[in-house]
């Protein structure tokens, strides 16, 4: 799929863009702070619903401005969509396609793919655990954009689950002291605590689907981010990218992992009640991406985290190519970070894609391969060179 128009109100440092887009490489070319990033950015939160940068919706409003419009037209083989999403930080956010009735906003899901690679992305291989859990899901995600329910729903589950275990922890902590009326606290406890049966049973079902699609994705993208990193350093690798439950064992399947998931749970309950929160399930699981025999994290070099970041985005890019529906490929301030030799072999890797976004402060950062369509981006105007 390409995006043939992105538009823009009032989305960070744009009152208003309209920016008509080819298929095939466009560069975004202006000094730093102009908002070639923001135009990404934006490309990029219609397909993930979320921003590589920021955590929440409040930034992407344009200061002053109430809510932000993200509106672009899409083209698939013959197909031409209109997705429009509005952000209202603070409220819900709203979602229409093609101009008709309001739709949620993950219904929009899997109209744009994306694969974005940013300098942000070196934490995935630097940060915690929850950089590369969301590095899975959203691209669990643009496979199969029906996830995002059971996410969602695995997140609500979660947050239920961890209030009804603060207030078992509570009443756990006060029942004991004198000066509550007798039986009143340990008889809530116990109330919570067939509660959490049920709350267990929702949370291994969602989170069981959860990990049979994770697990999978892990196993169909280690041979290709090991390619790719053997692409853009060679001899330097091999790569390999290894799955760490909260929940001990070696199931595969959903059924398995449900089993696995439960038993877990029944092994925690003690310690969650003292603690007050849920401490197995995906939320707290980790990917440990190996770089020859060690951990990339706290071991990698500089340069060899960047080409692991990049070989991650490389890695799903083809996968999501290999599945059907080819994605954008946005490489944001990437060619200046890397050596003339590595910048030759990403640009012909990527050169042939249906549609590749690029941003760069200068034109000599773009490689020759990538001519395609340039714009400046500077003083709040996108202009066609
Ligand atoms: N919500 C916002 N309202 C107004 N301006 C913003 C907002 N968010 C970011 N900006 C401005 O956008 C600029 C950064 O744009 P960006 O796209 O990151 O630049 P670059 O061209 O270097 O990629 C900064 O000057 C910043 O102040
Ligand atoms: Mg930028």
């Amino acid at each position: 799929m390409h995006v043939t128009h992105l538009s823009l109100a009032d989305f960070r440092s744009y009152a208003r863009a309209e920016v008509p887009l080819d298929p095939g490489v466009t560069a975004f070319v202006g000094p730093n702070g102009q908002g070639k990033t923001n135009l990404v950015e934006a490309v990029g939160y219609l397909a993930t619903l979320g921003s590589h940068r920021v955590a929440s919706d409040a930034p992407l409003v344009r200061m002053g401005a109430e809510r932000a419009v993200i509106r672009a037209q899409v083209r698939q083989g013959e197909r031409q969509q209109l997705v429009e999403l509005e952000l209202n930080p603070g409220r819900a956010n709203r979602a229409r396609i093609n101009r008709s009735s309001q739709v949620r906003p993950r219904d929009v899901l899997g109209i744009v793919r994306t694969v974005l690679f940013a300098p942000e992305d070196l934490a995935l291989i630097k940060g915690d655990p929850g950089e590369r859990r969301r590095f899975l899901d959203e691209l669990i995600t643009a496979r199969s954009p029906r996830m995002a329910g059971v996410r969602s729903d695995y997140e609500r589950v979660l947050k239920q689950r961890n209030t009804l275990l603060k207030s078992a922890a509570l009443a756990r902590r006060h029942g004991g002291r004198t000066g509550a009326p007798p039986g009143r606290a340990n008889s809530s406890l116990g109330a919570d605590l067939s509660t959490l049966d049920v709350w267990d049973q929702h949370l291994a079902r969602a989170g069981a689907e959860l990990l049979a699609q994770r697990l999978d994705l892990i196993a169909t993208l280690q041979p290709l981010a090991d390619k790719a990193y053997e692409q853009l350093a060679p001899g330097g690798g091999p790569v390999a990218l290894e799955y760490k439950p909260s929940a001990p064992g070696e199931a595969h399947t959903r059924e398995d992992l449900y089993a696995q998931l439960t038993a877990a749970l029944v092994d925690a309950r003690k310690q969650e009640i003292e603690r007050g929160v849920t401490l197995v399930g995906p939320h707290r699981d980790d990917l440990v991406l190996k770089l020859g025999q060690l951990p990339a994290k706290g071991y990698a070099s500089h340069g060899e985290s960047w080409s692991y970041a990049l070989a991650l985005r490389l890695a799903s890019y083809d996968l999501l190519r290999a599945e059907g529906n080819e994605p954008v490929l946005v490489l944001d301030d990437v060619f200046a970070e890397l050596d003339a030799r590595r910048r030759e072999r990403l640009a012909e890797l990527v050169a042939p894609g249906e549609q590749v976004l690029v941003t760069a402060a200068v034109d000599d950062d773009v490689p020759h391969v990538l001519a395609g369509t340039r714009f400046t981006v500077a003083g709040g105007a996108v202009e066609r060179v």
